[in-house]
Parts: structure tokens; sequence; C-alpha cells
């Protein structure tokens, strides 16, 4: 339950200010000082919670919680259950049809005339949870309870984070502090913070949590022994209290590292055997136990190519491990060839997730699901949308988006992902003809699949605010909005974000929302341009470094000479990526003329002269955007400085202080870029401006 830390954003969104508006005050108390919340379990007396403390926190008052106040037809308050769990939540008294059934697992109904209760009807008692907490941003958000129908379903059933947290308390790129989970190679000894961080998470619908890395090293690998499972167990159920369930990743070759086999080959008996015995293991101490995320042959881990087989091979046998218990294998795609000779243009990575798993298509288990990055690359600024999308019809697919901002400016730059992730979501794949979109793919609705959501990788870690950038939160809530509805606009995710977590004033709402929604534009003009990708400093991934990653191993090249830059992906003359797409993607990204600007450099290597959709030159419009882009960054300190007053001052002035290190980077990273493709291409800036 909430916290006694205050200050610097610890709260997140779930701030529950009393409200200082006697008029309207009073409105929400007439409505809510009787709570009825039915029910028992966990998650019912977790919901019966956050809706007490809330409400006295807002309304300076404790509601009537149940006990005190008796079902009737007369009770006037807030009454929130499972439907048929009392008389009073029947559906039938509600004025439309709306059948729960066809709610999906966590869907609710709001409910409230003029007089009368405000009902909260779910289809579960998560639903229940989401209900209340529905009902609390709408206090929050100042809105009007008189008269109120919400009706809410999930549209994905996987609403999952994804964390990169070490024993050791590392991060995998982390830019919020260490691990809330682990430290010294153990479990946190105070769980307090993991508590309020679920919190938040089920307060925006997150229904699965991979505390672990996907990098499974030595001590993770433990992970599923008897010496840490008792502390996987506590934090399942802190966990479960809020709907939530947790996942473990796992190394694929643990039959060798702990088992005291000397194989992992998934077609043998043993390993079989092994991973079965382990399941009933696990689930002896945790009978909540989402299931396995797996990183296998990729980046040097361990998987079943080493025994001549497959993923399906081995993503199956884990998947029957686990299906008596009702777990499920989210197997990564993430798998190309690391080792790439920069001097071999024939191999590109990437085509690679849809060069190894598009075959398997139809050969997986119902319990196991693909987890596909949102782009064949890895969380570019701008990359095109994975393939794999339209091209698996009999597979159940988890779309993984990363929250944590690795390649867009690692929470010291303030970045808005939202946009990104709903040009993603959006795109269409034409499958199943128009209208095939990656959201209904990812889903199962367009393939008729029971399986199916959106994986983030988290961002957060031990630092006052969560996030680092205390703007980043946006990043973290969004994510989870989207995932229950990806059809929520940019736009009103940011504004509600924003008045959740920095109150109701209008210019300070306004000016915020706006920040972030130019944010991703701003810092998508002084990095890599049009698409092309990468151009950090190898490694860790912060700030300029054109050449980086040109020489590497990683496979992930521009190109760029005297003469032009990009990579042709094109079937007529380069590596055939493009023709992973249906026709209609294929013909748009294979045609020079048709591809759009910003993608143009994945898929084209054009001279600098080209002239593109806008009418700009390739040089040019590299030169224009960097301009534009460091000075878009600098402005937005002095957007920010407007609102000083507004903004509590420890928060004010950690945002004051990282708006001007990006603004700093930003010129950092436009002289770089800008000299660089001046010297290569010997082409002046038309206006010309200051290039070194
Ligand atoms: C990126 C990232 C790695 C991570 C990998 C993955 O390449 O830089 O740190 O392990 O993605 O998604 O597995």
């Amino acid at each position: 339950m909430t916290t006694k830390r205050r200050g610097r954003g610890y709260e997140g969104w779930l701030r529950f200010i009393y409200i200082e508006d006697a008029y309207k005050r009073h409105a929400y108390e007439k409505r809510c000082s009787q709570l009825l919340v039915i029910g028992d379990s966990p998650v019912i007396r977790t919901a019966r919670e956050e809706l007490g403390h809330a409400l006295t926190a807002l309304l300076g008052k404790q509601p009537r919680v149940n006990g005190g106040v008796e079902a009737g037809s007369d009770f006037k308050g807030i009454i929130a259950g499972v439907r048929g769990s009392d008389p009073l939540l029947e559906v039938s008294t509600l004025p439309v049809d709306f059948r729960l059934e066809e709610s999906g697992e966590d869907g609710y109904t709001i409910y409230a005339e003029e007089s009368g209760p405000i009902q909260i009807v779910a289809a579960s008692d998560n639903g229940v949870l989401y209900g209340i907490y529905h009902l609390l941003r709408l206090l929050q958000t100042g809105q009007s309870i008189e008269k109120v129908l919400i009706r809410e379903r999930s549209v994905n059933g996987l609403r999952m984070l994804d964390h990169w947290d070490n024993m050791d308390g590392t991060i995998e790129r982390g830019y919020a502090g260490n691990s809330i989970f682990f430290e010294d190679n153990r479990f946190v000894a105070d769980m307090t913070r993991i508590g309020d961080y679920v919190r938040l998470l089920a307060s925006v619908g997150i229904n699965a949590v991979a505390i672990n890395n996907v990098n499974v090293h030595r001590e993770e690998t433990k992970l599923i022994t008897e010496h840490f499972l008792p502390d996987v167990a506590k934090v399942a159920e802190l966990f479960g209290a809020y709907g939530i369930r947790l996942y473990l990743s796992v190394n694929y070759a643990s039959t060798i590292e702990i088992g005291g086999l000397d194989t992992a080959d998934p077609l043998h008996p043993d390993v079989a055997a092994w991973w079965s015995a382990k399941a009933e293991e696990i689930y002896r101490f945790v009978p909540t136990f989402g299931g396995f995320v797996v990183k296998a042959d990729s980046e040097f881990r361990p998987g079943p190519f080493t025994y001549g087989r497959n993923h399906a091979d081995g993503a199956n046998m884990l998947a029957d491990a686990l299906d008596p218990f009702g777990g499920n294998v989210i197997w990564r795609c993430f798998v190309y060839n690391c080792l790439q000779d920069w001097r071999d243009r024939s191999t590109d990575r990437a085509r690679a997730a849809y060069d190894h798993f598009k075959p398997l298509d139809g050969q997986f288990r119902d319990n196991v699901l693909l987890q596909i990055k949102n782009g064949p690359m890895d969380f570019q600024v701008r990359e095109p949308v994975s393939p794999l999308f339209g091209g698996l019809a009999e597979t159940n697919q988890l779309l993984e988006l990363q929250i944590t901002q690795e390649y867009t400016g690692q929470q010291r730059h303030l970045c808005y992902l939202v946009p990104q992730w709903k040009e993603v979501l959006e795109f269409d794949t034409f499958a199943r003809g128009e209208g095939s979109t990656v959201a209904s793919a990812a889903s199962g609705a367009l393939f008729g699949r029971k399986l199916g959501g959106i994986a983030a990788v988290s961002n957060v870690g031990n630092d006052d605010c969560w996030t680092g950038h205390p703007l980043a939160g946006a990043n973290l809530y969004g994510f989870a909005r989207l995932a229950w509805n990806p059809s929520l606009g940019a736009d009103e995710i940011a504004a509600e974000w924003t008045a959740m977590t920095f109150g109701n004033d209008p210019e300070v709402n306004r000016t915020i929302t706006e920040m972030l929604l130019d944010s991703l534009s701003i810092y998508e003009s002084y990095t890599a341009p049009l698409g092309v990708g990468w151009m950090v400093n190898p490694n860790h991934h912060y700030g300029p470094n054109v050449d980086g990653y040109e020489y590497s191993k990683w496979g992930t090249y521009h190109f760029a000479d005297c003469n032009g830059i990009g990579v042709d992906r094109t079937v007529r003359s380069g590596t055939g990526y493009s023709r992973q797409y249906t026709t209609r993607q294929f013909e748009k990204y294979e045609s020079l003329e048709q591809c759009p600007d910003e993608l143009l450099l994945f898929f084209h290597h054009v001279p600098y002269t080209h002239i593109l959709h806008s009418g700009k030159t390739v040089i040019q419009h590299i030169y224009d955007t960097r301009f534009e882009g460091a000075e878009r960054a600098a402005l937005l300190i002095a957007r920010w400085e407007s609102i000083k007053a507004d903004v509590h001052e420890e928060i004010y002035q950690l945002i004051w202080d990282r708006l001007n290190e990006q603004a700093e980077h930003a010129k950092e990273w436009r002289d770089m870029l800008n000299t660089y493709f001046f010297r290569k291409s010997g082409i002046a800036d038309t206006l010309g401006r200051k290039i070194y």
C-alpha cells in the first residue's frame, strides 16, 4: 500500500491530492461516502483498500466501507463487484445491453444515474480493480460523476512488462538507478517498493511482469531453484494481490548449468523430463506462476541450434513442461547473426527474424507466444514495422516494445514514445486484406488466436521518481494504456497522464502535453536521419558516433561514402528484405519513388542529391533537420520555464537540468552529423550555416 516517501515523483500518476474546489469536492462526496466492494479475494481486498485510501485523500474524509453499510435498494454510494456477486450488481439493471461475457476477462462497466449508486460491475476480480482505478482517474482528472456509462474491455489478453534486471542489482539498459527487485545477488530484503510499483502497474491494467533480464547469467539461472523460489513466491504473492502474474526469464541451457545433464537438446527425453519436474517444483512454490521468457540462440545465449534443432523444438519442449500448470512460453524472435563481417553485403540483419520464424509458422504449441520486436533491427528511433506481424498466421504473437530509452535518449532526453508505438500498432500488414493492423495481429484477433498481447521493456529503477527523467513516466503509463486499448490517442494519453501526475492546472497541462507530443519528432530530427538508424557510440549507445557501428560485427551499417548513403534492401538490387512484406507494402518500399521519406535510407542507397518527396535533397534535409532539431530541443527549456511557478520545485529542477543536457547534446549531434556529411559529400549547406 502506498508509501511514506513523498516528493520527487514517487507516487507517479497515483497522486490523490485533496480537492480544494469545495463545489467539486461536495459533488463527489455526495456519491462516494459509502463503499461496498463485494467479495474477499486478495484482488478484491486490494480494490477495497485502494478505493478507501484514495477517497480519504481526495475528499479529506474517510468513507464508510463495507461493514458500516448495507446493500439494499436504497444504497447510495459506490458498489463494486463481479457480476452476480450481489443482487444490486445485476447487469440487467443497466440501461443498455452490455454482455460482460463479451468484455474479455478483465472488462468492466461503470454506471451511475443522477441518483442511486455508482455501480462498477466486472467480469472478474481484476476487472473490479481496474474499474475502481478508472473511477479514481475520473476524480483525479476532475470529471463529473453525475451520470456515467463507461464500458471497457481490454483488447490484449497479455499486457506485460519485461525487466532487464540482473541479480547484482544492475539493469541492462536501465537509466533510472538500480533494480527494485534485486541487490547483491539476492532479492531485496524490503519489498515495499515492489508493492508500490505493482500498484502503479495494476492501476493501468498491466497483468504480467517478467522480473529478470532476458540475458540470464549464472546467478539468475538459479532463480528456478529452491534456493530462490521462496523469494520468487513472495514477489509473486505481492503481484497476485494486484492481479499480476510473475514470469521469469530462463536460461535455455539450465539442464546443463544447474540440472547436472550434459545436454540441452530439446528432443532428448532427459531434457524434457528435467523441465517437467522443474515446472512442477516451480508451481509448488508459485501456484500463479505465468511462465518463461526465453532468449535463445541470440547474442551468444544458448539455444536449440547447438543440437541441430529449431526454435519450435526448443519452445515446444518448454511449453509441454508448463502446460499442465497453465503456464506460457514467451519465445523471443530477436535472432540474428551477431558475428557478421561488415564486408559481407549479402547478409542482412533486418531479414533474420522473418527468415528464422516464418517457416515455422503453425508448428508452435498453443501456450507459446512469439515475442517480436516492433522493428526488424533493434528499437531505433525510426525503422519499419517487422514483417513477421503479417507473416505469422498460425502462431500466437506478442509485440515487443522498448520503454527504456536505449536508443532514444536514455531518459536524459525527453522522448515520448507513444506516437511511435501508435504508428506500429496502426501499420497495415494487409495480411487479411485492408485493415490487418499490427494491433489486431498482436492481440490475436486478426488470425483468431486465443493468446496475444503486447510486452515492453520497463524503464523503471529505484530512482526516486522511478524513471530517471520524471517525464519518462508518461512512457510507462502510455504503454500500459495502449496495451489495454491500442486505439487511444497519443494526445489523450499524454493529457491524462499529465493531469494525474501534475494536477489540473490548464496551463501546466497544455505545456507539458505539448512538450511530450513534440518530443519524438525533435529527437528524431537531430539523430540518425531518414530511417538509417544507429550512429551511436558502441556498447552504451548514448551520443553521436556516425561510424560507431559501421565496421562492427552487429550487422548495423549505413554505407555512407562520398556519393551517397543508405542500405539497399530491395529485391531488384539489394538484400531482398522488402519482399518479406505482403504485396502492397512490398511495392511501396521496393519503389524508390513510393518509399516514404522517413524510411528512405532503410530501404534504398541514394546519392546525397536525391530529391525527397519534401522537395529537398537528402543532404539538405540532413542539414535542415539537424539545425531545426537542435533549435527545437533548446526551445523546450523555455517552454518548461514558463510553468516554473506551478511545478514542485525539485521536479522542476530535475527536468530543467535534463532539458539543458539534452539541448547541449542535441548540438553535439547536429555538429557531428553535419560535419560528417559535409566532409563525405563536399556539398555545402544552401543556407550557409555553420558547419565545422
Ligand atoms: C538490444 C540491447 C541488448 C539486449 C537485446 C535484446 O540489443 O542492446 O542489451 O539484450 O537488445 O533485446 O535481447
